[in-house]
Parts: C-alpha cells; structure tokens; sequence
C-alpha cells in the first residue's frame, strides 16, 4: 500500500511529509523547525517564538509571530500530524532515520515550549540578524546597542550595552552549545551579536575571537564558514585597515551596516551615530581589508518631504562605495516601532510618515536603482524585518 507520505533524510535535518500538502522538517534533536500546511508556513526558531507566514490577498502577505495561545495550537496540530504520518511509515524507514523519528516522538508542546525558558536563561532576546544570517549560529559578544539613540530602532532598549570578558563569553558559548544540541549542524555560520560587536576595543575582540577559535573550527572545509556582525558606523571609522586585517584573518567574512540613508538631513533626522560620508569611508576600509559588506537602507525614512533626497543620495552613496559580488544592498521597509521617538522627529522635521503605497513605490524605485548602480552580481535584497525569528 503507498501511504503518500515521504521522508528525507538530509545530514542535519529530517523531512517528513504528505502528498507535498504537509511538509515538516526537524532538527537533529528532533525539535520542529519549519512547517508548510494548508498553504501556510510556519518558522520555529531557537527561541522558541513560531513565525507565520501565508499569502492574504494577491500581493498581500502576512508576517507574524504568533501568540501564546496560537503558538500552542499550532505547536499540537502539527505534532499530531506528524505522529500521524509516522505511524504509517515507521516499519518501513530505515534504521537511521527511526532512531530520529524516536527523537522527534519525544517532543511534546509543554516540552517545546519549556525551550522558550531554557533559551532565555542562554540568551538575551535576539532582536533581529540579517537576512542572510537567519541560520547562523548567534554569539552574544556583546549584549545590546552602545548607541542606542536611533529613533526609528527599539531592538534593544529593553538591555544595558555589555561587553562579555573573554571567560563569561565561553561560559556562554558552552551554554550555547549545550542548548542547541545536535541543531548545531544547521547553523552554517557564526554571528556575533548583539548591535554591533566589531565596536570593542581591538584588544578584547582579539581575545573572544580567539575563544570562537577554541570552540568552533571554522573555514571553508568546516562547517561553520564564517563569522559575521554588524557595526554602527560610529564604531567603523575608529578600526584602522590593520585592524579590519586582523579580522580577516580570524575568519570574519562579511560585516553589516546600517547605513539607512545617504541624505545628510535624513541621516540627522534618524539620529544615526557618524555620516553618510564616514559610511563610504569605512566601507573602504572594511572592503581593502577583505571583508564583504551588506549595506542596510531604511525604505521610507524620512517620510513624504525628504523622500526624493533620501532615494537620490543614498543611490549616491552605494554608487560610491566599492561594492562588488560578495557584497549585499538590503532595503528595509521602515516599520514605525508605536514607543519610538520617529513621528516626533518627522514633524519637528515639516514632514509626514509616507503611507504604505507609497513606501512600496520606494522600495521598487530604490531596487531598480541600486541595482543600476552596484556593480553586476552585487545582490540586492529586501529586509522584511517582521520575517525575523531565531
Ligand atoms: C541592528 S540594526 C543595525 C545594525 C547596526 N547597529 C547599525 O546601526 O548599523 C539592523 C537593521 O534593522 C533595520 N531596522 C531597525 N529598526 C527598523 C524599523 N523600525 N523598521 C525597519 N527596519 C529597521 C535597520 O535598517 C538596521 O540597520
Ligand atoms: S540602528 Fe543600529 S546603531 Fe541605531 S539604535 Fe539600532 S542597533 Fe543601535
């Protein structure tokens, strides 16, 4: 009798699904990890928090975390399907994949849910990684923002900024490990977090670099091919080209920063730390020494009066930076966080929020033009902030 159900067996996940109707996939410890069902998709990060995403409407889509109560509904149906389509499979799977099938069996919701206390005393909240980095490993280096003060940013108003010393930042790192299990084979990278780790000092980031050396290999042949973070540009002008050598050489691979408009008054407005120009500045720097850079724009800022400046100059700045394949333009459609200081600033400012059309016009205009203005094979990518879940 065909069941219609299938399983892959992949290295460091496991796929369980029906007719192409139902699609789940787990972790090496057995723990759910991304679902498709009744056209919905479903993310189950680390943290525990579950990411919905499904079309509305042509065009129209949502992006949500679920709530406690939808978490848990979502959490048993799709455990109950799974049983369901393992026991119509279990005495034909290979021996391999039924020591998993036991694995993924051992999970229940209160269980899975009992993770979201387990990773918070691992981790401060992860408040948000680049698009490209939503499967690294994340390392708290740093906990927080060391400016803090941009006023369309809430992601880490809620923690002190913190630097970890290099023990504290293994006992993490060991905790870490612990908590992500045999999960660890699917983070192809590492990231170090928070805001933007590449702001300490170049003495104590040599030593916690030294300390992801002790505990992860990492290269091209390893698993983990990379380390990764963010810098403010107030931080990137202070690292000199030697430093950002030294970088390199110690496995950073690409660094990431919010440059968000390349219009001065704009820049001001966001109360952004540095310059449009530092930014060009430091992506020299940064690019000389070897290292990719993903530039973030922040799709509407500065609303309707600057919204031709905020397109023109910041089409400017990436024509003037040395961007080239391994490099990434992010367009983020700016989401006005309701406890942020942003709608004051506009008005202070004689402008208005742009309305949501209005933003998607901007986000196909600034598209089109970075796209004119990279060089080939630079991608250029949008950043669905809501899309984020670790
Ligand atoms: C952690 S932040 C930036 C990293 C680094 N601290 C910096 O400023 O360069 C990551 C990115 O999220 C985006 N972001 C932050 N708040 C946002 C918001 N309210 N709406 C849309 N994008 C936002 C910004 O583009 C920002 O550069
Ligand atoms: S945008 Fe970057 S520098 Fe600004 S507050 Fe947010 S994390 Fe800090």
């Amino acid at each position: 009798m065909t069941t219609g159900i299938t399983l892959n067996l992949q290295r460091h996940y496991l796929t369980i699904a029906e007719h192409m109707r139902t699609i789940i996939s787990f972790d090496g410890e057995g723990r759910p990890i991304v679902a498709f069902r009744h056209g919905t998709n479903y993310v189950r990060g680390l943290s525990g928090e579950v990411l919905r995403k499904r079309v509305l409407a042509p065009g129209q889509k949502e992006r949500r975390k679920l709530d406690d109560a939808e978490r848990r509904t979502i959490l048993a149906e799709l455990l109950a399907e799974t049983e369901r389509m393992i026991e119509q499979i279990e005495t034909t799977a290979p021996l391999e994949a039924r020591n998993w099938l036991e694995r993924i069996r051992r999970w229940d919701v209160e269980r899975l849910e009992a993770e979201r206390e387990r990773f918070r005393s691992v981790y401060k909240p992860i408040s948000i990684l680049p698009p490209d980095q939503y499967r690294a490993l994340v390392l708290q280096a740093t906990e927080g923002c060391s400016w803090n003060r941009c006023h369309f940013c809430t992601f880490y108003r809620d923690r002190a900024f913190r630097i970890h010393a290099p023990a504290s930042f293994r006992d993490h790192i060991q905790r870490v490990k612990e908590f992500v299990g045999a999960g660890l084979g699917l983070r192809m990278a590492i990231f170090l977090g928070d805001a933007n780790a590449l702001i300490i000092p170049q003495p104590r980031l040599r030593e916690l670099l030294q300390v992801v050396h002790e505990e992860f290999t990492i290269g091209p042949e390893a698993n983990f091919k990379g380390i990764y973070a963010f810098l403010d540009i107030f931080g990137a002008e202070r690292k000199m080209l030697a430093e950002y050598r030294e970088l390199a050489a110690a496995g950073v691979r690409r660094i990431y920063l919010g440059l968000e408009s390349g219009d001065e008054t704009v820049f001001r407005l966001l109360n952004k730390p540095g310059s449009p120009a530092e930014a060009i500045e430091a992506v020299r720097t940064i690019k000389a020494a070897g290292i990719a850079v993903g530039i973030i724009l922040l799709v509407g800022a500065g609303g309707e009066r600057f919204a031709a400046e905020h397109v023109q100059h910041s089409l400017a700045v990436l024509a003037a930076m040395p961007l080239g394949p391994d490099d990434i333009v992010y367009l983020s459609p700016l989401i006005v966080p309701p406890d942020s200081p942003y709608l004051a600033q506009l008005q202070a400012y004689g402008s208005s929020p742009l309305p949501e059309t209005a933003i998607n016009r901007q986000l196909e205009e600034l598209k089109r033009g970075a796209r004119a203005v990279v060089s080939p094979g630079t991608k250029v990518v949008i950043y669905h902030i809501e899309e984020f879940v670790y």
